[in-house]
């Protein structure tokens, strides 16, 4: 990873199927925000962490991706696009600003109906203020935090966002810089927690596997205090085993819904799997045409082992893995089915239903 390093970089195996979840979702979000007859005034999509908006072989940076999402899904609205764009690099401000402009001659929209603002300084001193000055908050705005895995992002920012209308966060986490540093790193860590310094408990756990769980238990308490809602957490990891997470908060169920979509159409090309961080066997989800359902089947079995001896209905267990999985709703019956084959929950009635209840096998 280039601190210091030449601008711009090779873009890591995770990188591509990351910006693939950032286009599907983005085709999502501005639509929703932005088009129809229920469109806010304005929304904004904000990057503490924009990059040089392309990668050695030209693909192209976040930034360059949500523009793009914009002209695509929403061509035509009254509604006010905002766009921020912050780096403490100075060389990927330049490169993201000839990116643009060459990749965008044509402004689609008038200057005032498409207002972008890019920013030289660190996320913690710039973003925030470059969000007041475009006069951003009261509408919706999605901000993606995609730093180098560090997260160096206030907790009074998260704050403010997640008690913003209509707001929502996409968080890079990457634990190997807290596992390594933990006896080094200072206060700005904790500061990454909100300044709860539970996380440094990964100093008494022995494997790399609890040590990663618990950072990232951490960090999704710190969302929740924040005050965001709904979260989506998962692991992408590449062929060579390297993970990193990516967490989303949303007080929106159709928020959640969506990005859901998003994950669980990535393109397979890019050779990542992804992984529910809370799977106790840590088994990678997308490395088979079909996705892997066997995390999820383990999960709903722990899930019954805390529920009364009758069990619980299937619209529950659904509802359980819309909120606490990476896994959609529509998997649910699939995979009750599978368990109840190989004898390991029952049900009183022969085929399954939403409205049908299930219990352990005895
Ligand atoms: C992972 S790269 C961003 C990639 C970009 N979002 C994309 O997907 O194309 C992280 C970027 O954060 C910048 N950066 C690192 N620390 C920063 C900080 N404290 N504040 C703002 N930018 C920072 C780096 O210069 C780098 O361009």
């Amino acid at each position: 990873m280039p601190v210091n390093g030449p601008v711009p970089w090779k873009r890591a195996d995770h990188t591509g199927a990351k910006h693939d979840i950032y286009r599907r979702y983005l085709q999502r979000w501005f639509p929703i925000l932005l088009g129809g007859s229920n469109a806010y005034p304005s929304a904004t999509y904000a990057e503490g962490f924009a990059g040089p908006g392309v990668y050695l072989d030209d693909h192209p940076g976040s930034p360059v991706i949500a523009v793009q999402a914009m002209l695509d899904k929403v061509p035509e609205s009254d509604a006010i696009v905002k766009m921020i764009f912050v780096d403490d690099d100075q060389r990927c401000i330049e490169s993201l600003r000839h990116q643009l402009t060459t990749r965008f001659p044509q402004r689609p929209r008038t200057p005032d109906a498409f207002r972008l603002k890019l920013a030289h300084g660190t996320c913690t001193e710039t973003l925030e203020p470059s969000l007041d000055a475009m006069h951003a908050w009261g509408q919706p705005i999605l901000a993606v935090l995609d730093s180098w895995g560090n997260v160096p992002v206030t907790f009074d920012l998260l704050a403010r966002l997640a008690h913003n209308q209509s707001s929502e966060v996409i968080i890079t986490l990457g634990t190997q810089p807290f596992i390594r540093f933990v006896s080094t790193m200072g206060q700005e860590a904790d500061d990454v927690f909100g300044g709860d310094p539970t996380w440094r408990h990964i100093d008494t756990m022995a494997s790399a596997q609890a040590k990663r769980q618990h950072i990232l238990t951490c960090y999704r308490q710190t969302l929740s205090t924040a005050g965001f809602k709904y979260l989506l957490d998962f692991e992408l990891v590449d062929t060579r085993g390297e993970s990193l997470y990516l967490v989303f908060g949303t007080n929106h169920r159709r928020g959640l819904e969506k990005m859901k979509d998003s994950l669980w159409e990535v393109d397979r090309i890019y050779g990542v799997g992804f992984r529910d961080p809370r799977d106790e066997q840590a088994e990678t989800l997308f490395e088979l045409t079909d996705p892997a359902l066997a995390p999820l089947g383990r999960l709903l079995l722990n899930r019954l082992e805390d529920a009364p001896a009758t069990g619980c209905r299937v619209e529950e267990l659904r509802e359980f893995t819309l909120f606490e999985t990476v896994y959609r709703p529509q998997h649910v019956i699939r995979t009750l089915n599978q368990l109840r084959a190989n004898g390991l929950i029952a049900s009183d009635e022969p085929g399954l239903y939403r409205r049908s209840r299930v219990r352990l096998a005895s």
